[in-house]
């Protein structure tokens, strides 16, 4: 990644730990988007298909306001979705700089995959609300007797929306898997060197239980964010249609259970397939506290499942996202157990730079009065003695008030007092000389 060599900057230790926090923000960010946007395109789209088969017009309802719920308008997007991807990309280039690990090529892969998702899932997102109307208006037509032309476009173009929903989801799994091996590798040293190849990725059973447990942590969250939505916020939507809402309950608690039975498995392999290097007390901790907070989430939605209510909605929702973010926190904790050793060396590289810095705005400064008196005067002078040349008390006293005088004798030094041999120049800077004459006509004196 030479292009992004030009980029970085040598960072000290107390920054590199800065990275580590940014990095958990932009996660807290776009992690839950991301979830929505993946669960809740492929829910949408297996809701459709089940409409088609079925007949029943509920599934299509419900598709259509999964997608709607779960993925944002375009702005939102954009702030939540791509630009943290991008931030983190950046900030990976910079904490594993020098390191021989890929991650930031697999992100930047990730990031035009997860891009081309977007682009595709929306135009799946928009066409849902036009095909509706299709349908709509192919009904009033058919009563016209003018169907014929009408249904031909409408078929062509649902195959067309369904297709981009689909390639969308294709797009969305291959991008986060990518990103999700990436950020894998960064945390395994193991990995580093010329094994991090896209074969090792594709083949490492890590990754890929990693990735299960993203996606299907994934369908927990967007689920319970519906149930939320559905069911709480602003009173809840479907406040009048008991039956319908018992439909989408019904959908949701089957969600929730299918993708949570195996969430603590894979939660415990995915931390067990972490090197010894990448464990710390902190790690344990959030992870203890991601498995805590998963089964007090998959208690209470036990409850609300067995006695058909909602009330831990919230709870619920809260205690989902606790989850998520604690396997957050322990994942980039791991990352910077890794990677210790190249922040050390970083700071190693930064101090230089530092010190490089400072010489460098020094010579551009020149040296202090009491650095020239030291390093090129104080051989022949002292204040109150002769030694090659006269005491300064002796020949300072005629510069009084007058040291642009002294600042040009020491800069350009004339012959003056017969007693002695001239002085030779000192091939001092302008500030130099300035610098010296207040020197020694503040401290002649003293
Ligand atoms: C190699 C010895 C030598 C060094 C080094 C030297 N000087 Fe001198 N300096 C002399 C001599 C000799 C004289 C007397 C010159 C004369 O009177 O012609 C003198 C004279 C002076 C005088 C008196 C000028 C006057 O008007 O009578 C000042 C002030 C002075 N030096 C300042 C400095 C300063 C400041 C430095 C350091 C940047 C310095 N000198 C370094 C040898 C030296």
């Amino acid at each position: 990644m030479n292009f992004f060599d030009k980029l970085v900057l040598p960072q000290s230790a107390e920054h590199t730990i800065l990275l580590h926090y940014i990095a958990i923000m932009l996660q807290f960010l776009f992690l839950p988007f991301f979830s929505l946007f993946i669960a809740g395109t492929i829910l949408s789209i297996f809701n459709k298909s089940k409409a088609k088969k079925s007949g029943d017009s509920r599934y299509l309802r419900f598709a259509a306001e999964l997608i709607e719920i779960a993925v944002l308008n375009k702005s939102m997007v954009i702030i939540l979705g791509l630009i943290p991807v991008v931030a983190l990309i950046m900030l990976y280039a910079q904490l594993l700089h020098t390191m021989p690990v890929e991650t930031v090529t697999y992100l930047l892969i990730s990031l035009i995959f997860l891009t081309c998702a977007v682009i595709a899932i929306y135009s799946y997102r928009f066409a849902y609300k036009y095909s509706n109307l299709y349908t709509r208006n192919s009904e009033l037509n058919k009563s016209k007797g003018a169907s014929d032309f009408s249904n031909a476009v409408n078929s062509s173009d649902k195959k067309l929306y369904s297709q981009a929903g689909l390639w969308g989801v294709i797009l969305l799994l291959a991008g986060s898997f990518l990103l999700t091996g990436g950020l894998y590798f960064a945390g395994h040293s193991d990995f580093w060197g010329d094994k991090s190849d896209f074969v090792t990725l594709i083949l490492s059973p890590g990754v890929l239980l990693k990735w299960i447990q993203l996606i299907s942590f994934s369908f927990f969250i967007t689920a319970s964010v519906m149930l939320f939505v559905y069911f709480y916020w602003e009173g809840g939507r479907l406040k009048n249609e008991s039956e319908y809402a018992d439909f989408v309950k019904g959908k949701l608690f089957k969600i929730l259970i299918i993708s949570g039975i195996l969430q603590p498995l894979l939660i415990v392999g995915v931390f067990t397939s972490y090197p010894a290097s990448a464990l710390s007390n902190m790690v344990f901790f959030f992870v203890i506290i991601m498995i805590l907070a998963f089964f007090a989430a998959f208690h209470l939605l036990y409850d609300m499942f067995k006695n058909g209510h909602l009330k831990h909605t919230v709870t619920l929702m809260t205690l989902v996202f606790v989850s998520l973010y604690s396997g957050t926190i322990a994942e980039q904790f791991s990352i910077q157990n890794s990677t210790i050793k190249n922040s050390v060396l970083m700071n190693v590289v930064f101090e230089e730079s530092v010190k490089n810095l400072e010489k460098l705005t020094a010579s551009a400064a020149g040296l202090t009065g009491e650095e020239i008196f030291t390093q090129k005067c104080s051989a022949c002078h002292k204040y109150d003695q002769k030694v090659v040349g006269p005491a300064y008390k002796d020949v300072l006293p005629k510069y009084e008030g007058k040291m642009a005088d002294l600042v040009e004798f020491v800069k350009n030094p004339q012959k003056i007092d017969p007693a002695y041999p001239p002085m030779p120049n000192q091939g001092l800077k302008p500030q130099e000389a300035k610098a010296i004459a207040k020197y020694i006509m503040e401290n002649y004196k003293k």
